[in-house]
């Protein structure tokens, strides 16, 4: 992989789209956008062991390779990189990467290490394959700072990009885990972007205090007894400090439990516009 990246780094421009696989019409969007950004596309699919805690879903999380494969063939991919774990942490590793403020909160405090996993492993693939660009989702927000902060603290010289959320037909966020839903779950799951909607219609109509919006969206949310709400805040969109009052660009983010499957969804709200971007 690094020997045929350092060739096409020469020739011209090199995007990266590093993901886990089981591939969704998210993913896809990431790749198109790589595809019409630079002269040669890399996808990666790696579920790294690295980002899941003890009690996570990586032994169940979803693989079909061959049908990725498939999809990033038609999606104009140049190289698909598909390291095995043992390849990206031999016996001895023991170098990790933690982008400390951002990290913390939301995801990062139910997820305690995972941002650790993510970082580590982002540089790994910027490392191997040394791209111009790499394109990540805006739907983890948190994940796309925690990258964008790193690569500017260490000095990466690559451009990370952050794309916005593509969802299915309902509003669901995309999101390789939503195979896991039942009929029922799926439906009650809606409620999430309801909430978000609600928001940037509360946001549109005046309102700014946080924790009378924050207030309100949970209630839409514990109407619906499959659906365990983990966060809801309303973070600053650059630094993620919490936020009491809407006077400059937030990011409303959520996570909730359908069943036993996690799901996270987030909208930017600007006050004084009807936002919504991510
Ligand atoms: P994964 O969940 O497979 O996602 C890969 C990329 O696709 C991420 O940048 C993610 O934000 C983006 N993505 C997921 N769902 C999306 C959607 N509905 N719309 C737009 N983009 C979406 O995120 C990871 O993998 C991993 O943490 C990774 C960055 C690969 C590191 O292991």
């Amino acid at each position: 992989m690094r020997t045929r990246c350092r060739a096409w780094r020469r020739e011209g421009r090199l995007a990266l789209v590093p993901t886990m696989g089981y591939l969704h019409a998210g993913h896809l969007s990431l790749l198109e956008w790589g595809r019409g950004q630079a002269d040669r596309l890399v996808a990666s699919i790696f579920v790294n062991p690295a980002q899941f805690g003890p009690s996570e879903d990586l032994a169940r999380y979803p693989r079909d390779l061959e049908r990725d494969a498939a999809l990033c063939e038609k999606a104009g991919v140049d190289a698909l990189f598909c390291p095995e774990a043992e390849e990206m942490y031999p016996a001895g590793y023991q170098t990790w990467v933690e982008v400390t403020e951002l990290s913390q909160g939301l995801c990062g405090a139910s997820r305690p290490g995972h941002f650790r996993g993510v970082a580590t492993v982002v540089l790994k693939l910027l490392n191997i394959v040394r791209p111009h660009l790499a394109v990540f989702g805006l739907k983890d927000y948190q994940q796309y700072l925690v990258i964008r902060r790193m690569a500017a603290d260490l000095d990466l010289g690559v451009e990370i990009v952050g794309r916005p959320t593509v969802r299915e037909e309902g509003g669901l966020a995309m999101s390789s885990r939503n195979t896991y839903l039942s009929p029922e779950e799926r439906q009650e799951a809606l409620v999430l972007r309801e909430a978000l909607r609600e928001a940037e219609r509360l946001v549109a109509a005046g309102e700014r205090d946080a924790a009378s919006l924050t207030t309100r969206l949970k209630g839409l949310i514990a109407a619906r007894h499959r659906v365990r709400l983990d966060y809801l805040e309303l973070r600053d969109a650059g630094s993620l400090e919490a936020v009491s009052c809407l006077d400059a660009p937030a990011v409303l983010a959520v996570a909730a439990r359908v069943g036993a499957t996690r799901l996270i969804d987030n909208t930017l709200l600007v006050p004084g516009s009807a936002a919504g971007k991510a």
